[in-house]
């Protein structure tokens, strides 16, 4: 069987006799006398490849290939011309929709040859195409899967695995509870690790939304254009590799909500399309003309002050009074001291069950020592504190020498913690030859964070250059 078809279009039917004979035994060759004709024959028929006579009446070559991208987006264009230097003819080369020209009169086995060439890399196209058909199936299924992972997890989360009895703590539960039942929008502030993405999910598990979905997106993470395509979807052909339509999470969350972390990091072309969100309840996708309306609830959080992202012109204002309609402020641990034992032993159970410990306490000594710590990392900090005890522990208690390391003689360094935690940051800068981001990310805390415990310490040290000294280890 003939693989592929090819489409010869020539309003001279001697030309179009010549090119069927040339053809016609290695593929399934049809033929048109016109542009309408030729359209109408890729309509029906999936052609590989398109030759065109560029002088045609009414319809040129050129545009006849350009319309035929809309129909068939992977063939190939090959243009018959005796005239290589129409304006036209040469912008269609430069953005790339055809793939040759041949000069009249042409050499048949030359011709012959560039078809062959021409359709070796069709076939490579379509073997990508197929490839990449089948990545995002894979990749959708994940997505879904994870979706209902998520969902599972969450479904249950109650207040109780919100840990804190602290006066500020129990102001935070009284804002979410007047809030829960409603769409408002809401913004989440608060340090690192300070619990701003466990209490999005909170609101949104035991709200009237809990049985949509509850998607959320790092505005951090991803780059301008990648997170414009996650959050608001994308029409096939917007960009080189959108082989398809696809949903943003605004679509699948319909319903739902939308948790938008890190929302001051959200680019100035962005903040416009989520103000659009917020004001009118629609959005495009990318590359689409049609506007889209969904009924979502929106959370966004931060740990930027954004009065001086909006200062600095970084955010803007119009956009902060629509997100900020509720706010809810957590505030750091070390304002809430009373809740460090009751959550320390709230991660000692959960991680004593996850790892089979036989750990079951700690020693008087590491809940004093725990008590004088400032927590720059937050509850995140403090979780892992545990979980690396809980792990190093050899009986049933946690002593503080199973998991502090020896001292270090930094005078301006107080507590026990505090050494543990500054050997800590040495460890990982050795490790991670220097690098801030990574020992932060490590520490559970921001870069601006480990910075100034840097300082604190007097841990001198030039960013990716490695440890070049340590002025009182
Ligand atoms: N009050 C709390 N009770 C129990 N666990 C908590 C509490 N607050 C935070 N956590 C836990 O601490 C960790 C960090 O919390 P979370 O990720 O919600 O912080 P965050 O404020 O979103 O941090 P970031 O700004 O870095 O995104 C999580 O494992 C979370 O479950
Ligand atoms: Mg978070």
């Amino acid at each position: 069987m003939k693989r592929y078809k090819l489409l010869v279009v020539d309003d001279e039917k001697d030309i179009l006799r010549t090119l069927t004979l040339t053809f016609e035994e290695d593929y399934e060759v049809f033929t048109a006398r016109n542009g309408m004709e030729a359209l109408s024959v890729l309509e029906r028929q999936e052609i590989a490849l398109i030759m065109a006579d560029q002088r045609m009446p009414e319809m040129t070559g050129v545009e006849l290939l350009q319309r035929s991208i809309h129909i068939r987006p992977h063939a190939i264009r090959i243009i018959l011309t005796g005239y290589t230097d129409t304006v036209a003819l040469i912008q269609a080369i430069n953005k790339g929709h055809i793939y040759q020209y041949v000069t009249k009169p042409w050499d048949r086995q030359e011709l012959r040859v560039t078809v062959k060439r021409a359709l070796d890399s069709y076939e490579l196209l379509m073997e990508n195409e197929r490839l990449l058909a089948e990545l995002r199936a894979a990749n959708e299924q994940l997505r879904d899967e994870n979706t209902f992972i998520k969902k599972e997890l969450h479904k249950d989360l109650k207040f109780s695995e919100i840990i804190g009895h602290s006066a500020a703590m129990r102001r935070v539960f009284d804002l979410v509870n007047k809030v829960i039942d409603t769409p408002v929008t809401v913004l989440l502030t608060g340090e690192t690790g300070t619990g701003k993405t466990l209490l999005a999910r909170y609101i949104h598990y035991n709200g009237p939304r809990k049985d949509k979905l509850f998607v959320e997106q790092n505005c951090g993470a991803l780059p301008e254009a990648l997170l414009e395509s996650e959050l608001f979807g994308h029409k096939k052909g917007a960009f080189t590799g959108a082989v398809y339509d696809q949903k943003g999470l605004f679509e699948a969350a319909d319903g739902g909500t939308v948790f938008l972390d890190e929302i001051s990091e959200m680019s100035p072309l962005l903040q416009v399309k989520l103000l659009q969100v917020l004001q009118e309840g629609r959005f495009r996708r990318v590359g689409d003309n049609s506007y889209r309306q969904v009924d979502v609830r929106i959370i966004s959080a931060t740990n930027k002050d954004l009065d001086t992202e909006i200062k600095n012109n970084r955010f803007r204002s119009d956009l902060y009074y629509r997100i900020n309609v509720f706010p809810i402020h957590i505030p750091p641990l070390r304002e809430r001291l009373e809740d460090i034992p009751l959550l320390a032993d709230f991660c000692l159970k959960k991680y004593r069950r996850k790892m089979h410990s036989p750990v079951s306490s700690f020693s008087e000594e590491v809940v004093h020592e725990l008590s004088r710590y400032s927590f720059p990392g937050n509850v995140r900090e403090l979780e892992n504190l545990i979980e690396r005890a809980v792990l190093l522990s050899s009986d049933g208690r946690v002593e503080i020498g199973d998991w502090l390391p020896q001292p270090c003689y930094n005078p301006g360094v107080s507590s026990r913690m505090e050494q543990m935690e500054r050997s800590e940051i040495i460890r990982l800068l050795e490790i991670h030859h220097g690098k801030h981001h990574l020992v932060a990310r490590d520490m559970g805390m921001s870069r601006t964070t480990l910075w100034r415990r840097l300082k604190y310490y007097g841990i001198q040290i030039a960013e990716e250059a490695g440890i070049s000294g340590r002025t009182a280890s």
